[in-house]
């Protein structure tokens, strides 16, 4: 079988090389791809974003599944577009991926169906959202409505604050803004927690932790991710229970009620109170670097899982998973998330010690006459799997040492509340 990737991180090189392990696939196109897909499939210099272009491509070279790792294509109806002309598409379409591409759509289904949430309020001006700061307590949280790439967040501690994010907001800073969100602030513990669906049924698809913020001890900006690791210590059979019944139950029902149903990973974005699930926000692909940390623990053929999924037939699927812990460490470019330099070489690549417990995966590499170039902020994905969260630790550490790649950064403290 002929499988296309959309996307370029470490997430969709993390797809392409565990689904390069199935026995039924024999080709895979990533568009387009980077410098760790190359290894192991073509990469396909298109702009993704012209749906046609793509279709021509996929219908010419007969690729009987495409898997759409990012958030945009999707929001932009990538899978909609393409099941028009028969092509099995894995991902939710354009209405069901409202849920992370509109937070007033996601926050309108949480109050509709009774999801715990936090308590908010949609503002559609400056004056009226300015007004209502002075009636509220810090912190808080102003929220851009679109697709912001997970900077359209703002935490306040004062009015001030509020005051930059309202103007920013409103000012365009992340496109045309209508509207804006002031959350009511949650404190607790944030947990992600994944499923996969058919539209009907839903099985679990494990759960991690991530690390947004760049700076050892969770400060300074919020990035893509600097790492993760799988499990969350926070999951127990009860809780799960409580996250599938009051959130994500009732959220594909909302969908099913606009006459249509999700097919495609599901990410809920969690905080976690007294042992009480609240939903943040719902991404509508895998989290990266949530998946480089999740899928090499998979079992099952994530190719035949992804095709029950398109075909409906994901209860005929049994999932199995490792009891290993899983840890990621991303490797950035200095300067990330601000400026940084492109095109700067990684020359000990093959140094890296790789196994079927440690992972490297590639996000913003390019090759070039054999070499390897960084061209973007987040670098390369080391993850290691193993008994015990330090161990796999540990393991990349070892790793980062032997790369010693002078262009780059990373936490050195990923993880830091599972590892005494
Ligand atoms: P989001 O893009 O909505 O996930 O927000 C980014 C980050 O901001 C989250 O991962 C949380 O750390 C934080 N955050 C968002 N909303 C809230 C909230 N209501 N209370 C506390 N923290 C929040
Ligand atoms: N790791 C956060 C995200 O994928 O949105």
């Amino acid at each position: 079988m002929k499988i296309g990737i959309i996307g370029s991180g470490g997430r969709e090189h993390a797809i392409c090389q565990i689904l390069k392990n199935s026995n039924k696939v024999t080709e895979i196109f990533c568009f387009p791809g980077n410098a760790g897909t190359a290894n192991i499939a073509e990469n396909i210099n298109l702009d993704f974003n012209d749906f046609e272009n793509l279709k021509n491509f996929i219908l010419e070279k007969e690729i009987d599944l495409v898997v759409v790792g990012p958030e945009k294509p999707l929001v932009d109806g990538m899978v909609d577009y393409l099941e028009k002309f028969n092509i099995k598409t894995f991902g939710p379409n354009k209405i069901a991926s409202q849920l992370e591409g509109s937070k007033i759509f996601t926050k309108k289904l949480c109050e509709k169906f009774k999801i715990p949430t936090a308590k908010f309020g949609i503002f559609y001006n400056k004056l009226d959202a300015k007004k209502f700061i002075e009636t509220i307590n810090f912190p808080t949280v102003i929220k851009a409505d679109n697709l912001a790439s997970g900077k359209g967040v703002y935490i306040c501690n004062n009015r001030k604050e509020t005051h930059v994010a309202i103007d920013e907001i409103f000012d365009g800073k992340f496109g045309d803004a209508e509207n804006l969100l002031i959350e009511e602030f949650l404190e607790g513990e944030e947990m992600s927690y994944f499923i996969i669906s058919d539209g009907e049924t839903i099985k679990s698809f494990e759960t991690a932790q991530d690390h947004k913020r760049v700076l050892e001890g969770d400060r300074g900006k919020n990035t893509g991710g600097m790492g993760a690791y799988s499990p969350s210590r926070l999951i127990t059979e009860e809780l799960e229970k409580k996250i599938l019944n009051k959130i994500i139950k009732p959220t594909l029902n909302g969908i099913n009620d606009l006459k249509t149903h999700y097919k495609g990973f599901l990410y809920a974005g969690l905080m976690i109170i007294d042992n009480e699930p609240f939903l943040i926000e719902y991404n509508v692909r895998m989290g990266d670097p949530e998946c480089q940390t999740i899928l090499p623990k998979l079992k099952t053929d994530l190719f035949e899982i992804f095709m029950a999924c398109c075909n409906q037939k994901l209860n005929e699927i049994n999932f199995e998973w490792s009891n290993k812990k899983s840890l990621c460490i991303v490797l950035c470019s200095k300067g990330y998330p601000d400026t940084f330099k492109k095109n700067i070489e990684i020359e000990n690549i093959d140094k890296i010690n790789l196994n079927s417990d440690n992972y490297l995966f590639h996000a913003g590499t390019l090759k070039k006459d054999k070499k390897i170039y960084a061209v973007g902020g987040r670098v390369l994905n080391l993850v290691s799997l193993s008994d015990d969260f330090k161990n796999c630790k540990n393991n990349i550490e070892k790793n980062l040492d032997k790369l010693n790649w002078d262009g780059g950064f990373y936490r050195k403290d990923i993880g830091y509340k599972v590892i005494k």
